[in-house]
């Protein structure tokens, strides 16, 4: 790749932004879109990014913004919309034709789906969806999937209102497994992709945390690190869903979004490992220890 030619990232939320600073502290030109001119676009263009306008379901704006690119990061937050800025992307990078590759924030819930598989969320049909058109287009893909963030509110917001109050974690995964991942993990991966990305187009990517917890080990851990007994406690999963999800007034597409994961949570569809953090920058992915020390204050407040 040139030094001139910008990376393209969009859906810059968690991971984006992430994956904007690694680049940039590699000096590596960085174009981000965005969908609005404000504070958070400001602060974008202060890390270092050439801000664009933008939105990925309107493909005259991702044709502007991949004017020069040779990698690109697709990313959506969960969102019905998913599947047609998929589409859209794949469609007018096919046409532009100059991407080594087009990197692609799926989920790793996807390399357990078929064609016809029904146990899980419309968004995850999505992203299995989406994967197939970008592998259609005969594009270079790299997908990316993977599993829960630690950052995720269900392992931050949530423990973080428990924990102080009753030295708690309470959520309805019954005895399953888990090995989330932080996101700057996920990035770290990204970053390296789209740096050198000759090596990695075609490839699909799982990434997890470097163990499997059930949520009493999780809790352990957390309690080693914060320093206070703390317990996992099983919600039935139709009481948290009245108690404390519907409370939030999310939508629907990502309510039920949240309660299949918890749902496959319970069915240990969650117990997968991967050492392709490892593996692809050389550093191994952050423990829960590791996570939740950097956290200390945000989780005893
Ligand atoms: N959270 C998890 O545990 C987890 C685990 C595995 C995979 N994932 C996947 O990760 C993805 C989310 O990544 P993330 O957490 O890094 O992102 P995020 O924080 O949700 O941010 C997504 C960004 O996309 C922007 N956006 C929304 N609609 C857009 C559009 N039509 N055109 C252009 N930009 C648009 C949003 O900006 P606005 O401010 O303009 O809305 C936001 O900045 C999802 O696909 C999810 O399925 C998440």
């Amino acid at each position: 790749m040139a030094a001139s030619n910008p990376v393209l990232i969009t859906g810059a939320g968690g991971v984006g932004r992430s994956v904007l600073e690694k680049l940039r502290a590699r000096d590596v030109p960085v174009r981000v879109m965005v969908r609005r001119d404000d504070d958070r676009a400001a602060q974008l263009q202060a890390l270092g990014a050439e801000v664009v306008l933008g939105d990925l379901t309107r493909p005259e704006t991702v044709a502007v913004a991949l004017e020069g690119v040779r990698s690109m990061y697709f990313a959506m937050p969960v969102s019905p919309d998913h599947l047609l800025a998929a589409t859209t992307v794949a469609s007018v990078a096919r046409e532009y034709g100059g991407l080594d590759a087009l990197v692609d924030m799926s989920q790793m819930t996807v390399s357990q789906m078929t064609a016809t598989s029904t146990a899980e969320s419309r968004q995850q049909r999505l992203h299995w969806l989406a994967e197939q058109v970008f592998d259609w287009s005969g594009l270079p893909m790299v997908h990316i999937r993977p599993t829960s963030f630690l950052d995720n509110p269900l392992f931050t917001t949530l423990p973080a209102q428990t924990i102080p109050k009753r030295g708690t974690i309470e959520l309805p995964f019954g005895t399953g497994r888990t090995s989330p991942i932080a996101v700057d993990d996920v990035a770290r991966v990204v970053a390296t992709v789209l740096h050198e990305p000759a090596p990695h187009a075609g490839h699909v990517y799982e990434l997890t945390g470097p163990r499997t917890v059930d949520m009493t080990e999780m809790a352990e851990a957390f309690s080693k690190v914060l320093g206070r007994p703390i317990s996992y406690v099983d919600v039935p999963l139709e009481q948290w869903r009245n108690e404390v999800l519907s409370t939030i007034g999310l939508p629907s597409h990502i309510e039920q979004h949240i309660v299949t994961m918890c749902r496959l949570h319970q069915q240990n569809r969650y117990d997968r490992a991967s050492d392709a953090v490892e593996r692809l920058t050389g550093v191994p992915a952050s423990t829960i220890e590791d996570f939740v020390a950097a956290r200390k204050d945000f989780y005893l407040a």
